[in-house]
């Protein structure tokens, strides 16, 4: 584990994935964003029995923090997760999905920095740090709208 690993924020994120609603898929997915000003939002998935309408992990704390006016001050974000059955776990971290990816960078992209994402397994066994520059290169933003 780095030195600089935010533990704090990792387990913020593994408690909210002790709430994930996931009876369909047994995947549990815990988010957590903090801001420049130290404030944390969580969120976790909730899954439906339309399936297409489930809402990850990642989409309920970025939309936590826009709902706080803090969108573009997200400066890291962590997401854990993995099977629900304790017997079923393994260490593979979880990496945000592409729709998830495309909503990270648009936080990116409105508070003009690159945000940490840090992936881990649910029992914070395996963690791995990248970039969402690095998770979605060439993403599209705002500037492809002719905007900022
Ligand atoms: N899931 C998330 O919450 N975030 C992701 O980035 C990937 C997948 C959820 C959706 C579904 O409830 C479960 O994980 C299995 O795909």
């Amino acid at each position: 584990m780095l030195a600089e690993t935010p533990k704090d924020l990792l387990r913020a994120a593994a408690e909210a994935a002790r709430n994930a609603y996931a009876p369909y898929s047994g995947f549990a997915v815990g988010a957590a964003a903090q801001t420049a000003d130290g404030s944390v939002f969580t969120g976790a998935n909730m899954e439906n029995a339309s399936h297409g309408l489930t809402v990850d992990a990642e989409m309920g704390a970025l939309q936590a923090a826009s709902t706080a006016g803090k969108l573009s001050e997200i400066v890291q974000i962590a997401v854990v997760g993995g099977r629900m059955e304790a017997g079923e776990r393994n260490r593979a971290v979880v990496t945000p999905c592409g729709r998830c990816r495309q909503l990270i960078l648009e936080a990116a992209h409105l508070g003009a920095r690159d945000i940490d994402v840090w992936c881990a397994d649910l029992d914070l066994t395996s963690i791995h740090r990248f970039k969402i520059s690095e998770l979605l290169p060439h993403g599209f933003g705002p500037a492809n709208l002719g905007m900022g």
